[in-house]
């Protein structure tokens, strides 16, 4: 069993400012503990907090990557009633976040970042972690939505409360990332207009043939959020997916209806301050700001049914062989990508 860990000492080339590296070594997998479900891991995905990973924004020295990976059951350990040996599965990133709103006891143990991830040949997870995967859904399609697409579905479905996007509702996403391309793709099933926005044109190709009704160049126009207001004949959006962080959040809260609502979900737009004069809408305008920490296993299993029943097919950027997982993590960094950056095991 050939196993990737994150290792300080081997800083891969070509990423700027990485704390850690990348160790493969090979052992041979172990049977799977009572209650725990062993998985012939068949494909992985690449997510933005990967890469702060690599930066050494959490102690993951010596720990498995990836909080992304879908499989094979390949061995099943006493008790395990849900799984058989040959089911496809695939994992939850939040490890025992089982159901219902997010709790004390039921956070912290994300998969690849507080505990060992899925860039492994096999791994072994307590089976209240896996989730079965949908016939219709490959292996690469399925390790691509767990991480970003429970935070676009989530931001949709309005969190904790449940306070879902309507049919006909509007819905702002930023740029071609996992997450936002997930969330274009999801709403337009759900009946929205969705009004994207991106740094490139040939990018602003791809979001209008996903079915955004208007695309807008953030860099051509940086008070974009003036733009969505004269698209939405100037009430603005009932829902903005906010993956920017403190660079985008001032436009987002301009380009937001009045009770409107906003997913804050991460910031790949870069760290900064924000003025609090920009942050005096979110009172004037009654808005909601809420986040999501991707979500739990039911969240999981109710996107996998929505991708299936709405044979949703992911926008895969790029796919690189496990034995060069280290390319992969390199093409992300550069921050070209559209979609999601896979990595495929050999069968
Ligand atoms: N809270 C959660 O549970 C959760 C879960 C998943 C992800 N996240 C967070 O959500 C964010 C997105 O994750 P991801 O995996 O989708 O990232 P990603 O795939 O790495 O996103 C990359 C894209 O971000 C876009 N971007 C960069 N700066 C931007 C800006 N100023 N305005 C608009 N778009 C911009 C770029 O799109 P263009 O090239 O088209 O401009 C780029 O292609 C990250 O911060 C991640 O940590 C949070």
């Amino acid at each position: 069993m050939k196993t990737y860990r994150y290792d300080a000492t081997r800083i891969i080339d070509g990423i700027e400012g990485a704390a850690v590296g990348l160790a493969l070594s090979e052992s041979p997998p172990g049977a799977p503990g009572p209650g725990q479900v062993q998985v012939r891991v068949r494909a992985n995905s690449l997510n933005f907090v990967d890469l702060a990973c690599l930066s050494g924004a959490f102690a993951v020295d010596g720990r498995i990557p990836l909080l992304d990976g879908a499989g094979e059951v390949s061995a099943v350990g006493d008790g395990v009633s849900r799984f058989r040996v040959g089911d496809r599965v695939v994992g939850n990133p939040h490890a025992s976040w089982l159901a219902g709103p997010p709790a004390p006891d039921a956070s912290g143990v994300v998969l690849g970042i507080a505990t060992d991830g899925m860039l492994a040949g096999t791994v072994t997870l307590p089976e209240s972690t896996l989730a079965h995967l949908p016939e219709s859904i490959g292996f690469e399609a399925g390790a691509s939505l767990p991480c970003a697409g429970l935070s676009a579905w989530n931001s949709l479905r309005g969190g904790p409360a449940r306070y879902a996007v309507a049919p006909g509702s509007t819905v702002l996403v930023q740029g071609t990332g996992g997450v936002s391309l997930f969330a274009l793709q999801f709403a337009r099933v759900m009946g929205c207009r969705v009004i994207a926005t991106t740094s490139s044109s040939a990018k602003a190709d791809t979001l209008r043939a996903l079915g955004a009704y208007a695309v807008i160049d953030y860099v051509q126009t940086p008070d974009w959020g003036a733009r969505v207001l004269e698209l939405t004949d100037g009430i603005g959006v009932d829902l903005t997916v906010e993956v920017g962080g403190p660079n985008t959040l001032p436009q987002s809260i301009v380009a937001t209806r009045v009770g409107g609502r906003i997913a804050l979900v991460g910031i790949v737009g870069g760290m900064g301050a924000i003025d609090y004069r920009d942050m005096l809408p979110i009172n004037h305008k009654v808005l909601t700001l809420f986040a999501n920490g991707m979500g739990s296993r039911r969240d999981l299993e109710e996107m996998l049914r929505f991708v299936d029943v709405n044979a949703i097919e992911p926008v895969i950027d790029s796919r690189f062989a496990f034995e060069d997982a280290a390319s992969a993590f390199r093409h992300f960094a550069a921050r070209r990508h559209v979609g999601k950056v896979v990595i495929s095991h050999a069968s």
